[in-house]
């Protein structure tokens, strides 16, 4: 019986102090597969030729050809690759070793944020979905061991892109209208900084906030811009964001007890890409590798787009994302910027 009962003790700390995982939050940008459950979500990486440079080269759940930001940074941290929240393989031990990916495309701080893609999870969804991880969590372990396993997990969230490109930019949606840009950036930010504190509440200590990168350079910020040149305006927007952010990490970082909530800032980096793009190796910093051509802009990349020869020299994938290789540049300028080890080269 003794015995029974110090290997008890021995595995459960063993798997406490052993495995540090990590939870992640966001969008398309950080999604590995949630929407391509969310069968009625009109964004969804569903097809080829999404995932052509991940794995077997089919689709990965990622809404770009090979790895995500999240992916490269973890990697890079030595942390597993959480599953997506809607995988219908993870259970408890899965979570107790991996963590979970709630992710999902077309997401965002507000809940009212492109509602045009019919399904998708918000941030306040993410969050409540993160709940019902801890209740599983805590039955099976109990709640001292849950509570460290949550306390010592790593976080990532990183969202804001969908509020401003398909909500606040989109003049058919009322937050457009009843918002100038200063306003509406405002009351993000308020609403991030009651997410953030109720994730605080839930356990949440050591937590990287992904900054938001020049939105007003993606492939459809440009097509939508008869000149084909990056929208300056939106750029401001993604800078006001940034700012107005990082702030409110450092306000956190003084009154929230206890915490590590650090700002991960790559805007000036991926614009330095997409203005001198052969410095880094690439040829494109403008249209997308995966485009149907005339036929602009399309939701997501399909079978029946045409993609560039060399996808490692291009910066976008679609109308929306960076590449794999520009992924990895971006990931590896975070982790530079935030000390979280030697940036290296990853695969797929
Ligand atoms: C946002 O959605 C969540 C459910 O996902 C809900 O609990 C919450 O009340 C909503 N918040 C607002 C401000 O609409
Ligand atoms: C951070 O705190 C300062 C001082 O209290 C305040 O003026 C500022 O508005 C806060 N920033 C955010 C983003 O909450
Ligand atoms: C902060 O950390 C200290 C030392 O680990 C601990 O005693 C305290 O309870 C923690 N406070 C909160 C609110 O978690
Ligand atoms: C990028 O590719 C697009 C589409 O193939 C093309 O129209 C554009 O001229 C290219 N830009 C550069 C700088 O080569």
């Amino acid at each position: 019986m003794a015995l029974l009962l110090l290997a008890w003790i021995g595995l459960e700390e063993g798997r406490c102090s052993g495995a540090v995982v990590q939870f992640i939050f966001g969008d398309s940008l950080s999604d590995v597969g949630n929407n391509n459950y969310l069968t009625r979500s009109l964004a969804r990486p569903a097809l080829p030729w999404y995932g052509i440079d991940f794995g077997n080269g089919m689709p990965s759940g990622r809404f770009t050809n090979g790895r995500t930001i999240a992916d490269i940074v973890g990697d890079t941290m030595g942390l597993p690759r959480p599953p997506a929240f809607l995988d219908p393989s993870l259970d408890d031990e899965t979570i107790l070793n991996k963590g979970v990916n709630y992710a999902s495309g077309g997401g965002g701080i507000l809940n009212q944020t492109a509602s045009f893609f019919i399904q998708r999870y918000s941030l306040w969804k993410q969050i409540e979905l993160f709940k019902g991880t801890q209740d599983m969590i805590r039955l099976k372990i109990g709640n001292e061991a849950a509570d460290r396993f949550f306390k010592q997990a790593r976080y990532v969230v990183a969202m804001g892109s969908n509020d401003y490109i398909n909500n606040f930019l989109v003049p058919i949606y009322p937050d457009s209208w009843n918002y100038n840009g200063e306003t509406f950036t405002n009351y993000l930010i308020t609403t991030l900084e009651s997410q953030l504190t109720v994730l605080h509440s839930l356990g949440v200590r050591k937590m990287t906030l992904f900054g938001l990168g020049p939105l007003g350079c993606i492939p459809l910020q440009r097509f939508l811009a008869s000149s084909g040149q990056c929208q300056e305006s939106t750029n401001k927007l993604a800078l006001m964001f940034n700012s107005k952010s990082k702030n409110l990490l450092e306000n956190l970082s003084r009154t929230l007890p206890n915490v590590t909530f650090k700002f991960g800032d790559a805007y000036s980096f991926f614009q330095k890409i997409i203005d001198r793009p052969k410095t880094y190796g690439f040829t494109n910093s403008s249209a997308p590798c995966c485009s149907t051509g005339n036929i602009r802009p399309a939701i997501t990349c399909t079978p029946l787009s045409s993609l560039c020869k060399d996808r490692s020299k291009y910066v976008f994938w679609d109308e929306y994302h960076p590449t794999d290789k520009a992924n990895e540049l971006i990931a590896n300028s975070f982790v530079k910027a935030l000390g979280f080890g030697k940036p290296k080269k990853g695969t797929n």
